[in-house]
Formats: structure tokens, C-alpha cells, sequence
């Protein structure tokens, strides 16, 4: 978010503002603009419950329609029927039946779904357009019930799991066959509510709510649903983001001594300079939770878009005299919707990981180019500015691919257009840019100026394409152009329409080379209730805003990002970053965690927040480098550059109040440690794309919590400090100032060759190391082949023909694995197989190179790129020469160094010149 001064609307109206901003600016994070749990009533009302206080359900008439498991759910007892002066709010049910339906999948995901019957007054909203459209496709056809013991159905599940429904009180467990081992339970401590909708009374006082002058008229009354869930033989939780904090599991908000005593909230807000460490919501919403243990790696995915707020119950919630237990609870609480909820087992985490990204979406493979450096900040002013910067990194030779524009770049915030006195030839600009292989990004926010003579609020408005306030009108809020409407994305109809608009000839001034980032997509309204838009707003379908407001800024990514798809015939992969995210948002393009800090705290936050995005499917993620708000003292924009330089996605902005902080502006040995740290991400682009392969077929993150490699290892558990990108490479963050050693952790079961001077440290303990100024220590799993390309150019589309050097660090049997992937980086060809993935093995003194494209795909493609070094760690010494096959030619073999900018090594043997292909198999063997 920007300075407040900025989207405020009258001017007179600000002196006061800005006073008191003077005076209060050491903790600037506006708490009383937001809700707590108190302030609301679902989530007050949810939490006062104690465990088995809800009236029970039970089910009736049990069977099995369609392949899926189908029931009635009716309150145990008779109850009593709400009379005059009763509290509209109670826990009274309607004596209405819900109606449940359990259905599964392949690999092990159970699907429940909850609603009202065909008699509600309304029909209550499902989230469309986030699962897989041939999710159905993989569904289990149920056939057969059993009844394991009196008062209880079980089903199969996957192969070693059955769930178990229970009849009264209603509950759902999964569990372990044979051992009836439970892992997963719905219900279990009785907490399941359901509030109906009823017709409004005439003393309903309490329909409407209120917040900061605020009033939701809420015309169809309460509505939310909660329930508790149980992870058995888990150890920690993870997920639901998106909340800043500096520690990767999620801690418990309820319970003795808890440290945070607010829930988890997930709800799409533009938080004004966010706190490190807190359970309050920020952009995004990925109601997804993972748990593992040593026994255990479950996941629950609840597909819902309104307000949730979730409680991670600490040991003895329920009674603190209690024995401490060997499961996690939690409680799940959402203002409105359905239970449309997704149970997954598995054996590992990253069978979880693969379930999650099975039913909503593995992440979009992206170009090349997205994968390497980006240079923002609010604003480069103008063409010249563009140009200086643009410069500048050549005369400094650090490489960089994108250059963005922020919104001073249009013409009065009406965006598709240019400010015409300061970027008077923005093709031309796009141009210079392109022909050094560059790239450009704009800035489209989904508020649309109310002017006019501004096309697209024409049109929109007189389409009927913006979403509408309590009363019918256009909705009209504040935001950076002033009064401004939002399109009404969950029409696809008004997708369509402005997916057109990034066509080349609709958005005047683009060109091929220019991308797109959605922000402000929350959507922030500056006068809004909690910045943003009203839970009364109407959307398409006669859908309140409350139901999708989680999911707004998804179909907002999701129609711009069809528009570059569009705009290039479905040819060219988009590049979208938004801030805004939901369930899904990894198949439409990145996400960044917002407007953080220059503070040691928020660099160290990063890490956490960007695993857990990765986790919950979102793994094209980073944090600004170097910190939105303030100016951070080189050593700390240092750090920043060696950290953000293994974020996923790599980015530096800051905010237009800021000093300038191009990288060259602090002295010329900062500049040469951040140079530095852009080439050894540069020099390991070819091993990103090949995770973001992975990722893209598999759902498995580029950067990694260490317990997804290590899941035996407990001491990697909640460690939110050191990360590994993908299996090969770990890399521990520095996160103080003027720190002189650090303890790292590496992981038990191999040894880790540390990339700055090759030598080798033992896994299973903790080191200490010293801290040097020019990297953060990063080590390289032994068994395991990286790729890099180590020859430096001005961008990473300058780089296509350059040959590759792999690392090959052997483990205690001499042996080595890494994988290669390689495409066109641009287009989807490789859909048809045009591309080339490679196996490198080492074994036995030879590295074979096997082909694992496979054959039935066809398709090809053709690379002229050879391996020019092989340098590999942990030799024995006394290797003389290699020799290659086919063709029986030597190159020789000397010692280090580890890379080609020194970095001495005296235990790396180098393999010069061998030559070979990486399109071709062949064989080297070490003589
Ligand atoms: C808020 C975004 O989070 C920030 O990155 C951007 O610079 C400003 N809006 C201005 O567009």
C-alpha cells in the first residue's frame, strides 16, 4: 500500500491525517481500521464455544447415490423452536435437513460437501471456477458401505485408508486400515454449526452490523458455518496463507499462554505497512492447511471464499490438566457459503502437495525471462529515467530482465494509457528495452477511474460490467484515480470483455514485450470499510460480495492473464503478477508478499511467508528486495539481494517516498557484492526453470521447506530460517545486522558440500559457521547434479546459446543425480513435446546423460548447447583425464576452481571442455 496521503480523497481533509501519521510513526500498522474476532460476530460467536456445546447432528438415510456416499443430517434431539425474545443469533438450528454428500478421488482426496436443502430462501454461494474441470473425471465410484461397528458407514478411500462416517453425533474420520489408526477428523470435539437461512423477524435488531461508520445491511442475515478438524500424528501445521510471520508452522491462537490470541484470518485486505509477525490476514487466501509429523502428513482444503478466521487450538484448549496429546486441533469459521471441504492423506508431504495441486491447479510454467531479475520501484519517472536505469545495469554489468512501470505511468491512473508528456513514445522505449532481450510490465489495477471520457469506464458503465452497491447503483469507491467502480470479474462475460482489452491494438502504446501486474486487487477501496469493498456489494448472479470476496482478486489475475494469453493467439506464455491471490491463483502467474518493510524482521519474514505460499500451491512467489517502506542501509539491501536472489521470484521495489536504491548507488563494493549475488542467480537459472518444470507438473515448489525434502527429520520441522530449492540446494538466510557466524542445520542422511569453497560438512547437526560479507552460506546436497550457466550477459533471454557447467557433488558411494530441463522459454511447444529433459547420473567414475522426454510425446527440441565444464565435489584425487563416448575423446580434468569467478576449491576436480551436447546421450568416464 502507498502513503494514506494518496488515497485520501479531499485535500483540506488530509492536514489533520497527516499530522497524526507525523506523530505516530514508529508503529504505523492501522489495528482499529481492521476487525478483530470480537467485532465479529461469526467469529465471536464461533470461538465462545466450548467442545460437544453445539446441538448435535445426526444422519439419516444413508446411502449411496451416484458413486458418492449421500445423507441427511438432522439435529439429534427435538428442538426447541425459537419463540419471541429469543436471541436471533442463537445456536437454535431450523429444523431444516442439511444435506451431505462424500465423495472420492483418486490418490487418496475425500470430498465433503455440506448445504442447505431446495426449501432455503436463497441458494447459498459455491466458489465456481477453482477446481480442475476434470476433477469429476477422477472420482471413485463408490458402491459399497460397510458398517465397522453399530452406528458408523466406512469406505474405501486409497490404498490403506478408509474413512469412517459416524452417525451420532455426526463425524467424519479417516484413518489408517488395520491399524484404525485415525489421521484427519471432522467433528470429532462436536463444534460443527450451521447457521440456516431464515426469514428476517421484526425485531431482528442485530441483522444489520456495523464497523468504523460502516453498516453491512446484511439482507440475508446470519449465515456462517464452523467446525473443528483434527490432524492426528502431526508434530506441526502449516499453510493458510497470507499472514506475515517469522515462523513457518502456525502457531496455536487458543489455548493456555498462547503467543498470538487472535485467529488466523483469511480474508483480502491492503494492509498499510503490516506487522513481521502476526495472524491478521493480508492480500491473499489460501484456506489450504498441511500437517506433518513423524507418523503423520495430512492436508484439509476448505473451498470457500468468504471471511474465514481459523484457530490452531494450543495443547490443553480444552483442559489444561490434560496429558498432552498426540494430534493438533483446529477450528474453521467462515461468515457464509457452503462446506465444500477436501481431505487429503498420504504417506509423505509431498503426496499431500500433489493432491492439493491435483483438484485446484499446479503453477503455470512461466517464460524464462519471468524466472530471472526484476527492477521496479514507484515510479521511474519518465523515458529518460527508464533509459538511465537501463543503463546503468550494463555499465555496471549486473544483468536484469524486466523493467516495470508503476501507476505514475498513465495518464491520470487510467490504466492502458500513458502519461503523455512523460512517456511520450512508450513503444519505442518498449523497443530499446526488447532489443537487449528485455522485458516490460505495466501496472493495471482493477479500480476504473469514473470519467467519461475514459473508454473503459464508458463502455464498462454502459455495459452494466461494474459490481453493484446494497442499493443497485455502480458501486463508487475511492481509490488512486478518486472515484472509481470495479469490474464485476466473476461474470465471465466481463472477463471476456476485459481480457480484450490487452489485445495490441486495444491497449495503444504495447507492444510484445511489455507484461502485466494486477494490484489492488483485494480489492482495496480507500473508503471502504477495512479498505476495501462493502460485504453488501452485489455481484453477478445476484452473489453478495461477502460469499466471493476472497476469491475477487483470483478472477481479476485470471482475466488479465487470459488477455495476454489471448492478445498473442494463445502462443506466448503471460507473465502476471498479482497481489491479490485465492485457491487456483498458481495457474494464472506470481504473486509478491506485498508492502513490506526495510527492517532485518521483514527480510526474515520473507522466508516463511514465501514457503508457506509455495506449499499451498503458489510457488512463483517473492517478497520486495530491499523492503517497500523505508530506506534500508546497504548492508541490509545487501542481504536482501543475496537472500531474494533464491526467492522464486526475484523482484526490487520500493515506495515512491523512498531514496533512490538502484544497485549501484551505495559504493562500489556493494555494488559489487549485489552484482555478485544477481550472477549466482543468473548462473543458476537453468536450474529454476527446471523446478519451475516440476513444479509444473507436480505441484512441488521451486523453494522448499527443509522437512519436504527430510520429513524424518524432526530438527527440520519449524525451521523457517534456512530453505532448500528444490532437493539439491540449501541455503541458510542472514537476518541481523553486522552478524559474524550463524548456526546452520543440515539435514541427517548425506553430507553438504558448501558452494563458496567446496568443502564438505556432516548432515544430522548443526554448524557453526562464520558469516563472511560476500554471500549467505549456501551448501549443495551430496548426490546430487546442478546445472548452471555461468557466463554473464545483460539478460537471461541473452543467454539461450551459452554452454552449461554441472556440479556434481558426490555422496559417501561416489554417486550423483540432477535433472535438466530445456524449452523454448516462451511459447507452450513444449505441450507437444518440444522440448529437452535430461538425466544426469554419476556412478561408477561415469556420468551418463539419459533421455527422459518421453518417446510416446514426440516432438523435439533442437539445441545447439554443450557442457563446458563438469566440476565435481568430493573426488578422491588422482583423476587424470575423461573420456567421452560416442567418439572416444578426452578432456582433461584439473583441479577447481568452483566457479569461474574464483571462489577457490581445492577439493573441486574440473572437467574442461568436455563438449558434450546436452541435447545428445553420451557417456564420460574419469580416468
Ligand atoms: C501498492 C503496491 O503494493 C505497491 O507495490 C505499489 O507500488 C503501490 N500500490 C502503487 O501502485
Amino acid at each position: 500500500m502507498p502513503s494514506p496521503a494518496s488515497r485520501s480523497p479531499p485535500l483540506l481533509l488530509l492536514v489533520p491525517f497527516l499530522l497524526l501519521l507525523l506523530f505516530s510513526a514508529a508503529s504505523a500498522w492501522k489495528k482499529d481500521e481492521f476487525r478483530n474476532c470480537n467485532q465479529t460476530p461469526f467469529c465471536k460467536r464461533a470461538r465462545g464455544r466450548k467442545a460437544h456445546s453445539v446441538p448435535s447432528l445426526s444422519t439419516a438415510d444413508i446411502s449411496i447415490s451416484d458413486g458418492a456416499v449421500v445423507a441427511r443430517l438432522l439435529p439429534s434431539q427435538p428442538l426447541r423452536q425459537a419463540t419471541d425474545g429469543d436471541d436471533p443469533e442463537s445456536d437454535t438450528v431450523p429444523p431444516r435437513p442439511l444435506l451431505l454428500r462424500i465423495s472420492v478421488y483418486q490418490g487418496g482426496v475425500l470430498r465433503l460437501h455440506i448445504d442447505e436443502d431446495a426449501s432455503a430462501p436463497r441458494r447459498r454461494f459455491q466458489v465456481p471456477d477453482v477446481l480442475l474441470p476434470d476433477l469429476d473425471d477422477r472420482r471413485l465410484w463408490l458402491s459399497r458401505l460397510s458398517s465397522p461397528a453399530a452406528g458408523s458407514s466406512s469406505f474405501y478411500l486409497a490404498e490403506g485408508f478408509e474413512a469412517v462416517l459416524v452417525h451420532d453425533p455426526f463425524q467424519i474420520q479417516v484413518r489408517r486400515k488395520g491399524s484404525g489408526e485415525p489421521v484427519l477428523s471432522f467433528n470429532s470435539h462436536g463444534l460443527f454449526d450451521f447457521e440456516q437461512l431464515r426469514a428476517k423477524k421484526n425485531d431482528d435488531e442485530d441483522w444489520e452490523e456495523r464497523f468504523r461508520g460502516h453498516t453491512d445491511t446484511r439482507p440475508h442475515g446470519p449465515q456462517s458455518i464452523s467446525f473443528d478438524i483434527s490432524f492426528h500424528g502431526a508434530d506441526f501445521v502449516y499453510g493458510i496463507p497470507e499472514h506475515a510471520s517469522t515462523s513457518l508452522a502456525l502457531r496455536p491462537t487458543s489455548g493456555p499462554g498462547v503467543e498470538f490470541s487472535e485467529p488466523y484470518r483469511l480474508f483480502n485486505l491492503d494492509v498499510f505497512e503490516y506487522l513481521d509477525d502476526s495472524p491478521f490476514g493480508l492480500y491473499g487466501s489460501i484456506p489450504f492447511m498441511l500437517s506433518h509429523g513423524a507418523r503423520s502428513s495430512s492436508g484439509f482444503f476448505w473451498l470457500n471464499a468468504a471471511e474465514m478466521q481459523i484457530d490452531v487450538l494450543g495443547p490443553g484448549w480444552d483442559d489444561p490438566a490434560a496429558p498432552a496429546k498426540d494430534r493438533i486441533d483446529t477450528v474453521w469459521m467462515s461468515e457464509a457459503g457452503v462446506v465444500d471441504a477436501f481431505f487429503f492423506v498420504g504417506h509423505e508431504p509431498k503426496d499431500v502437495l500433489r493432491q492439493y495441486t491435483g483438484i485446484t491447479g499446479t503453477p503455470a510454467m512461466p517464460q524464462e525471462f519471468a524466472v530471472a531479475y526484476h527492477q521496479c520501484r514507484w515510479n521511474y519517472r519518465d523515458e529518460e529515467d527508464v533509459a538511465a536505469v537501463d543503463a546503468g545495469f550494463d555499465e555496471h554489468d549486473i544483468p536484469y530482465d524486466v523493467l516495470w512501470l508503476d501507476i505514475e505511468h498513465t495518464d491520470g491512473k487510467r490504466y492502458f494509457t500513458w502519461d503523455r508528456v512523460l512517456f511520450p513514445n512508450p513503444q519505442e522505449m518498449q523497443g530499446k528495452l526488447a532489443a537487449k532481450g528485455r522485458h516490460m510490465v505495466t501496472i493495471v489495477d482493477p479500480h476504473i477511474k469514473r470519467d467519461d471520457s475514459f473508454y473503459i469506464h464508458k463502455e464498462a458503465s454502459e455495459r452494466g460490467y461494474y459490481v453493484k452497491d446494497a442499493s443497485g447503483k455502480d458501486f463508487d469507491g475511492w481509490c488512486w484515480p478518486g472515484s472509481s467502480s470495479y469490474l464485476d470479474v466473476l461474470n465471465p462475460e466481463i472477463r471476456e470483455w476485459w481480457a480484450e482489452k490487452f489485445s495490441f491494438e486495444n491497449y495503444v502504446g504495447s507492444t510484445p514485450s511489455l507484461y502485466i501486474w494486477n494490484d489492488m486487487n483485494e480489492p482495496s477501496v480507500f473508503n471502504g470499510p477495512e479498505i476495501s469493498m462493502p460485504r453488501d456489494a452485489i455481484h453477478f448472479g445476484d452473489v453478495e460480495h461477502r460469499e466471493l470476496h476472497n476469491a475477487y482478486g483470483y478472477y481479476f489475475h485470471m482475466a488479465t492473464s487470459n488477455g495476454l494469453l489471448k492478445r498473442g493467439n494463445g502462443k506466448d506464455r503471460p507473465f502476471v503478477l498479482s497481489r491479490a491471490f485465492f485457491a487456483g491463483s498458481q495457474r494464472y502467474g506470481a504473486v509478491w508478499t506485498g508492502d513490506n518493510t526495510a527492517d532485518w524482521d521483514h527480510l526474515r519474514a520473507s522466508v516463511p511467508m514465501i514457503l508457506t505460499l509455495g506449499l499451498t500451491g503458489m510457488t512463483f512467489s517473492g517478497a520486495d528486495v530491499g523492503g517497500f517502506f523505508g530506506n534500508p542501509e546497504p548492508e541490509l539491501l545487501v542481504r536482501w539481494y543475496q537472500l531474494g536472489a533464491y526467492y522464486p521470484f526475484f523482484r526490487a521495489h520500493a515506495h515512491q517516498d523512498t531514496k533512490r536504491r538502484e544497485p549501484w548507488l551505495f559504493g562500489e563494493r556493494n555494488t559489487a557484492l549485489i552484482r555478485e549475488a544477481v550472477h549466482v542467480r543468473y548462473s543458476l537459472l537453468p536450474y529454476y526453470y527446471t523446478l519451475f518444470r516440476e513444479a509444473s507438473v507436480s505441484g512441488i515448489p521451486v523453494m522448499r521447506p527443509l522437512w519436504l525434502e527430510f520429513p524424518a527429520d524432526k530438527e527440520t520441522y519449524n525451521n523457517g530460517e534456512a530453505f532448500m530449492v528444490g532437493p539439491s540446494l540449501l541455503v541458510q538466510g542472514i537476518y541481523e545486522e553486522r552478524q559474524k557466524s550463524v548456526s546452520v542445520y543440515l539435514p541427517a542422511g548425506q553430507s553438504w558440500y558448501n558452494l563458496r569453497n567446496g568443502v564438505s560438512y556432516a548432515g544430522g547437526v548443526s554448524h557453526k559457521l562464520e558469516v563472511s560479507e560476500d554471500s549467505i552460506p549456501t551448501f549443495q546436497r551430496a548426490g546430487t547434479i546442478i546445472p548452471r550457466k555461468d557466463r554473464f550477459r545483460r539478460s537471461s533471454t541473452q543467454m539461450v546459446n551459452d554452454p552449461y557447467t554441472l556440479v556434481i557433488a558426490l555422496n559417501g558411494s561416489f554417486a550423483a543425480e540432477g535433472e535438466l530441463y530445456v524449452d523454448d522459454g516462451k511459447t507452450y511447444d513444449f505441450e507437444q513435446g518440444a522440448y529437452i529433459h535430461r538425466r544426469f547420473i554419476f556412478a561408477d567414475l561415469k556420468l551418463t546423460s539419459v533421455n527422459i522426454h518421453p518417446a510416446n510425446l514426440g516432438g523435439k527440441f533442437p539445441s545447439d548447447c554443450v557442457i563446458e565444464r563438469i566440476v565435481l565435489l568430493g573426488l578422491p584425487s588422482g583423476a587424470k583425464k575423461a573420456v567421452i563416448e560416442p567418439g572416444n575423446r578426452e578432456a582433461n580434468v584439473e583441479l577447481g576452481p568452483l566457479t569461474l569467478r574464483g571462489g577457490s576449491s581445492p577439493d573441486a576436480i574440473t572437467v574442461r571442455k568436455p563438449n558434450v551436447h546436452i541435447a545428445d546421450d553420451w557417456t564420460l568416464r574419469i580416468l
